[in-house]
């Protein structure tokens, strides 16, 4: 909840300190910011909003996805990375699946998503995480050196912003896609590819804020259905390139179920 969290918040405004109110959050100077009957607030000042942010389709598909447990790999593998954080912010938290897994003991988490449908979901993903609305390429609403952790799986990375908000013995943890992610069913479906230097750009992004402190690759496979092959495709870019019909002869043309090799980068920097 946002009660568990609000001491790490700041005004992203003004970044004086939050307090949490009836139905907002507000500062000193008097900033206040509206928190959703769903549970999230939104931190997001003005207007703007980027262009990035997952639709309500994607939030559900991804929902449905991660739950049927097709990461599970992944998701256990972050668990044991960050069993030790006592706080730890979700950068581009999606549905706060991740989130939800790594806070242990009375660990606290931020969700910080741009998206609201996924703030909403976040809001219910566990009872230590606060989920707030913002965007990664601005100043996070988060305080200085606050955080034992950040957390980043798929998701953009903002390297001065997440070496501000880190204590300075605090960790980022980052997951990108690994060499041969998802390949054969990208290849048979015509998917636009995962970019194969995602890895390299991450680190250009963080040099001269980080330093790569351990790094590796996690195999995986997972059987899917073609109703979860669906799935897969509709949580990602995907969903706004290809017409539902075609992309449902092209699955029809798989498999069922058809294996699939999943292959996740996880580094630490520090
Ligand atoms: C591929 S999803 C990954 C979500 C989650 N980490 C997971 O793996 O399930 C990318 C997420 O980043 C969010 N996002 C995109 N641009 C953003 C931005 N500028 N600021 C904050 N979040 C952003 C999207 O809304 C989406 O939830
Ligand atoms: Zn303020």
């Amino acid at each position: 909840m946002l009660a568990d969290v609000v001491d790490d918040l700041r005004c992203p405004v003004c970044t004086g300190p939050l307090a949490l109110r009836d139905r907002d959050l507000r500062c000193a100077a008097g900033h206040a910011f509206d928190i959703a009957r769903q549970g999230y607030a939104n931190l997001l000042p003005g207007s703007a909003r980027p262009g990035t942010a997952d639709t309500p389709g994607m939030v559900t598909a991804r929902a449905e996805f991660l739950g049927a447990g097709h990461y599970a790999a992944l998701t256990d593998a972050l668990a044991v990375r960050l069993a030790g954080a006592r706080r730890v912010l979700d950068a581009g938290a999606g549905t706060g699946h991740y989130l939800a897994a790594v806070l242990s003991g009375d660990a606290t988490g931020i969700a910080l998503d741009v998206s609201k449908y996924a703030a909403r979901r976040a809001a219910r993903a566990h009872p230590r995480a606060g989920a707030v609305v913002a965007d990664l390429w601005r100043p996070l609403p988060v305080r200085d050196a606050s955080m034992d952790a950040v957390l980043n799986v798929f998701a953009p990375r903002n390297a001065a912003e997440f070496r501000r908000v880190l204590r300075p013995d605090g960790a980022l943890h980052t997951v990108t896609p690994g060499p041969g992610h998802l390949a054969p069913l990208i290849a048979d479906l015509g998917l636009l590819s995962v970019d194969a230097d995602k890895t390299a750009r991450t680190d250009a992004r963080l040099a001269g804020h980080f330093t790569l402190d351990a790094r590796t690759t996690l195999q995986a496979a997972a059987r899917l259905t073609h109703a979860e092959i669906a799935t897969l495709v509709g949580m990602g870019p995907n969903a706004h390139h290809i017409d539902a019909d075609e992309l449902r002869r092209r699955v029809a043309k798989l498999t069922d179920p058809y294996e699939v090799p999943l292959a996740f980068v996880l580094s630490v920097h520090r």
